[in-house]
């Protein structure tokens, strides 16, 4: 491949597919929905200029020495960067770019969504519907929690925890959150284990790194409300899954919800059979529009570093 080549791990969505094929770049996009096998990441990158790669393509030393000194951008279409070597490309004068900003609505939506549906039952509904168990209006039918007056507790107030807090303020909830800096938009800053003992929904929203793996652990939990609610929509590995669905099964917490699994796409078999959890397959930024926008923003990025411009969003 020449110096300037460019290879996607993903199909892209249809403004993406344009944009690459009319940059006048030398490019690649393997048509596939699902993730690329490692095997095949590794026999791909050898002699790139650009890597643009998702967030289930681990880009370790080993990738960027197979794909050699030609490299100069790898672009992740993520806002995450846990799935990145950001030292190893650092020290390979690679430049690393990501999608801040455009997905943080999508997001939110989507985390609001689950929340909504945990207190609300939706998906337990749904299956008694379809499964004609379902025999007419009761009084005590799938009796759920209200969100009025109740406390949600953002773990981590960046951008989708704030957007987060919007959506919360508008349903009438009390906003707290435990996060590095003060946040006086989004509510009153609390330690994590405060936080914890107090809120009744806890919505988690900080990146994957050494400092957050296993933050929600079995001694944390064991502080939440027997009432209260979990959501991850940030990483899987925030949450020690093995001691959620101890406390789930045991009724210590309410119910969780999960967008995003530690070792996904495999899901922890201890998750599928609990009524009170609810699961999306990471789908916190899929909407039609956001998509399009973050392929938009790779796509330039990474024709930027090989045009000799500065990208728009670098991280390195
Ligand atoms: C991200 O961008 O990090 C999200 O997890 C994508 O859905």
């Amino acid at each position: 491949m020449s110096e300037t080549s460019i290879f996607v791990t993903q199909q892209l969505p249809p403004g993406g597919v344009e944009l690459l094929s009319s940059s006048g770049h030398t490019a690649q996009m393997r048509g596939e929905t699902w993730p690329i096998p490692r095997h095949e990441l590794l026999t791909a990158v050898p002699g790139l200029g650009g890597l643009v790669c998702m967030l289930t393509d681990r880009v370790d030393a080993d990738v960027l020495n197979a794909a050699g000194p030609g490299l100069r951008v790898v672009a992740n279409m993520a806002v995450g960067m846990d799935n990145i070597d950001l030292v190893a490309a650092r020290e390979r004068g690679i430049r690393v770019t990501n999608t801040p900003g455009v997905l943080t609505d999508a997001t939110a939506d989507l985390a609001f969504s689950l929340l909504l549906s945990l207190a609300r039952r939706i998906p337990e509904g749904d299956r008694m519907v379809r499964e004609g168990r379902w025999r007419g209006w009761a009084p005590t039918l799938l009796l759920g929690a209200d969100l009025v007056g109740q406390t949600l507790g953002i773990v981590g107030a960046g951008r989708i925890g704030t957007a987060m807090a919007r959506r919360a303020a508008g349903f009438g909830m009390r906003v707290v959150h435990a996060s590095r800096g003060e946040h006086p938009e989004v509510g009153p800053r609390l330690e994590l284990e405060e936080l914890l003992a107090s809120s009744d929904f806890v919505s988690l929203h900080c990146p994957l790194t050494e400092a957050t793996r296993h933050l929600i652990d079995a001694d944390r939990i064991k502080l939440m409300k027997q009432t209260s609610y979990l959501i991850n929509t940030a990483r899987g590995p925030v949450v020690h899954e093995p001691a959620l669905i101890e406390a789930l099964r045991s009724g210590r917490i309410a119910g969780a919800a999960f967008d995003v699994f530690d070792g996904e796409p495999a899901v922890n078999p201890g998750l599928l059979d609990l009524p009170n959890v609810v699961l999306a397959p990471h789908v916190g930024s899929a909407t039609f529009r956001t998509r399009e926008r973050m392929a938009r923003m790779v796509l330039e990025d990474a024709f930027a570093v090989l045009e000799g411009r500065e990208p728009r969003y670098p991280v390195v």
